[in-house]
């Protein structure tokens, strides 16, 4: 991976760009790369695609561009390069917004892609496959912030994020994966999510964003990105719904825990694990802290998303929660059915659990200050101080999942977490009663979300974002 950005950014500066430096971005050298790089307002985003065969990749183009394709080579001079071509999906301030899937791609393999808006084209960027062994960056509330009074402050923030990110490459050696859990940006707006993407370094990284309240204050979230097996539902809030992917021998769950309906959750999930038998570990990535407990003002709340979840993530026998929201970093106990079944402790391997553990992180732009809270009774291993900016290295192999947590400032790690899991381990059975708690919960939760999310709906509008109702209907 360190070779593949070596090459990307050697090609980069052929072509005349202001490169990033590897390790920390300097203020200047952020600015000129924001202000004349012709890529950062497109803010081309590389996910996962439904497997690691696939890519998907979108950008913005103007509204009346014919064309949306990118070359895909293994060569960095693109020799050989093969053309996909995408579709593309109007925006709500009108230009479009490019949508694009990699398939065929090998195993273990490099390859150099470069984004066509007509026959305009991007940079050559870069990004490497894997086999069933890989390194995930969790991280989550991001918070790259548009602040009216703060001409500034969303490019400082995407460049403070930019620096943690090189260091998690620098620390894991080569990143394969990014997962964030919602709140990537504050207000939801294009400016946020395409200085996010701006680095170079991010476009060789798949990047699997979940939904956070935040994201919901806008309509770009959608637009922005290209999620795989999303199949847009009526019950689908307007910016994205539940979508998954698989690596290795991971499934990947994203949902959109701002969504209270459990029937279309678990629906989606259980449908996905049928599909995906082979995949040994399941991991959930969704923005709502559930066992933190640190807020009590949200605890009302909280209440009803540990009802509508915990069934959910209980009878589909998830492994690892990754979540976000409450900005305080925590690893749980082993939970099933909202209790404790096995304490974990700093620095606990676990093997073959009966039940799941959940990983909260901090924010990355917005940690809490002080220090006067407490965690819940199922939280195994929290922070003193909340302030330090934190991000997790997971590797994850056939027989482990392993979660460095990282404080950024020290560079230094200070939890380690490992769980295995034999092949064929037993977990829990789901008993009939609380199917038929599941199914009231999703039922109740289902009849809050339409109202919800047709008041996101109509609070986008009154906010100026030019959205259609017919866009809450189809993909
Ligand atoms: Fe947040
Ligand atoms: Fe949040």
């Amino acid at each position: 991976m360190k070779k593949t950005i070596g090459i990307l950014l050697s090609v980069l500066l052929l072509l005349g760009c202001v490169i990033p430096a590897a390790a920390v971005i300097l203020q200047t050298d952020w600015d000129v790369y924001l202000n004349e790089n012709a890529d950062v307002p497109k803010g081309i985003i590389l996910q996962p695609g439904r497997d690691e065969s696939e890519r998907n990749l979108s950008w913005y183009m103007p509204a009346g561009t014919e064309r949306c394709s990118v070359l895909l080579s293994e060569s960095a001079d693109m020799n050989g390069a093969k053309t996909f071509e995408g579709e593309t999906v109007r925006t709500s301030q009108g230009d479009l917004a490019a949508k694009v899937t990699l398939t065929g791609l090998a195993e273990n393999n490099t390859y150099y892609y470069t984004c066509l808006t007509g026959d305009e084209a991007s940079d050559v960027y870069s990004f490497s496959t894997t086999g069933d062994s890989f390194t995930a960056m969790y991280t989550t509330d991001i918070h790259v912030s548009d602040e009216d009074d703060d001409p500034d402050c969303y490019k400082n923030q995407a460049l403070f994020f930019s620096n943690v990110l090189n260091q998690a490459i620098e620390k894991s050696g080569g990143l394969d994966l990014l997962l964030s859990a919602g709140d990537q940006g504050t207000y939801g707006l294009r400016k946020e999510y395409t200085a996010l993407v701006a680095p170079a370094s991010i476009k060789g990284i798949p990047f699997a964003t979940a939904l956070g309240n935040h994201d919901r204050r806008g309509a770009d979230f959608r637009y922005f990105t290209n999620l795989p097996n999303h199949k847009r539902t009526p019950f689908d809030g307007f910016q994205c719904g539940d979508w998954c992917f698989v690596k290795g021998k991971v499934l990947f769950l994203v949902m959109d825990s701002n969504n209270g309906d459990g029937m279309a959750h678990s629906a989606f999930v259980k449908k996905a694990v049928k599909e995906h038998p082979d995949a040994k570990w399941r991991v959930l990535i969704m923005h709502h802290d559930m066992w933190g407990q640190t807020m009590p003002s949200r605890e009302q709340g909280n209440r009803m998303l540990r009802l509508l979840w915990s069934p959910i993530i209980d009878e589909n026998n998830i492994d690892l929660a990754l979540l976000g929201h409450s900005h305080y970093w925590s690893v749980s106990n082993v939970v099933y059915n909202r209790e404790s079944v096995q304490t974990v402790e700093k620095d606990s391997v676990i093997d073959n659990a009966q039940g799941t553990v959940y990983l909260v992180s901090g924010s990355i732009n917005h940690p809490r200050g002080g220090t006067d809270f407490t965690y819940g009774p199922n939280i195994g291993v929290g922070v003193e101080d909340p302030s330090r900016i934190v991000y997790n290295l997971i590797d994850f192999t056939p027989d482990a999942v392993t979660v460095k947590a990282y404080d950024y400032e020290t560079g230094e790690v200070f939890n380690t977490l490992t769980l295995t899991k034999a092949d064929g381990a037993e977990k829990p059975a789901f008993s009939p009663m609380r199917r038929v708690g599941r199914w009231f919960t999703g039922f109740f939760g289902r009849v809050y979300a339409f109202f919800n999310n047709l008041g996101n709906y109509f609070d986008l509008k009154e906010r100026g974002f030019d959205v259609s109702f017919g866009e809450m209907l189809k993909d």
